[in-house]
């Protein structure tokens, strides 16, 4: 699949998943902007900055640009836009990833972080979504790619093992996915949602459960990857409006 051409904005690309999504777009040929806020390692826990990120696509022969971005702040994140549009001239896909959990039970969960927990999954998608929209819809076509999580819906375990504003938040991202896409596809603009059937390694996930013995079960994010490539490549006229796993989407396409 090539996305030469195109240009993507991905959120949350300073490490994890983003990161590893921000190369894959790379590789299939898109020039790609790294939106995340970090730009220095302030918790070793948690490494990778946007300029790694970019460093590394340019080391594997692509192009990208780091755009420090905080996706809960409306100024920063137009901020990103206008500077992605600026220095590419276009924007093709937008891959909303940014995401934070809070893994405590509802009785030990501050409201300041039920916000952030909202603000970045929810408040995120749409401001980011919706900076994008005049530019797509004047290009009349895109493709946005939100991540979302089995959490969404998951009840039958007692307790959300990621926490319920995580659950909260990601069941609104699959609803907002539903209503953008009725909305936008007479721009000829899709919207996904995709969501890993298993844990993904990635720096966020351990900095929760570093225990080996549940980590060891845990898969890359190779599939989640091929999926995001193949969502970037969509517009109205193909796959919109839909909220899988990778591992449907994976069957459904033969990826
Ligand atoms: N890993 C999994 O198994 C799994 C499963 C289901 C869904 N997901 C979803 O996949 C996405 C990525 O998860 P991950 O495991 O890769 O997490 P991660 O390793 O913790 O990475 C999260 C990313 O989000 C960014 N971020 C957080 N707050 C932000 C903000 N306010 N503005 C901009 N960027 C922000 C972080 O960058 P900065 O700190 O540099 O801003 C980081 O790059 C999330 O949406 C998550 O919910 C993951």
């Amino acid at each position: 699949m090539s996305l030469k051409d195109k240009v993507a904005i991905v959120t949350g690309a300073s490490r994890g998943l983003g990161k590893a999504i921000a190369m894959g777009l790379a590789q299939a040929g898109a020039r790609v902007v790294v939106a995340a806020r970090s730009e220095v390692v302030k918790d070793k826990k948690l490494p990778g900055t946007i300029s790694k990120t970019v460093e590394d696509i340019e080391a594997a022969g692509g192009t990208a640009l780091a755009v420090r971005c905080d996706v809960t702040d409306e100024a920063s994140v137009k901020e990103m836009v206008e500077k992605a549009i600026a220095a590419f001239g276009r924007i093709d896909i937008m891959v909303n990833n940014a995401g934070v959990a809070f893994y405590y039970p509802v009785a030990e969960t501050p409201l300041s972080r039920w916000d952030i927990v909202l603000k970045v999954n929810v408040n995120g998608t749409f401001l980011c979504s919706k900076a994008v929209l005049p530019t797509m819809i004047a290009q009349k076509s895109g493709s946005i790619v939100n991540i979302s999580s089995l959490a969404a819906d998951e009840r039958d375990e007692g307790t959300v093992p990621t926490g319920v504003a995580y659950a909260v938040a990601k069941a609104a991202v699959d609803r907002f996915c539903y209503g953008l896409a009725t909305e936008v596809g007479c721009h000829n603009i899709a919207v996904n949602n995709i969501k890993p059937k298993e844990p993904v390694d990635t720096e966020g996930m351990r900095y929760w459960e570093p225990d080996e013995n549940i980590t060891k079960d845990w898969v890359s994010p190779e599939k989640m990857v091929k999926c995001v490539v193949f969502l970037a490549d969509q517009d109205a006229g193909g796959v919109t409006g839909t909220v899988s796993t990778d591992e449907e989407l994976s069957n459904w396409h033969g990826l």
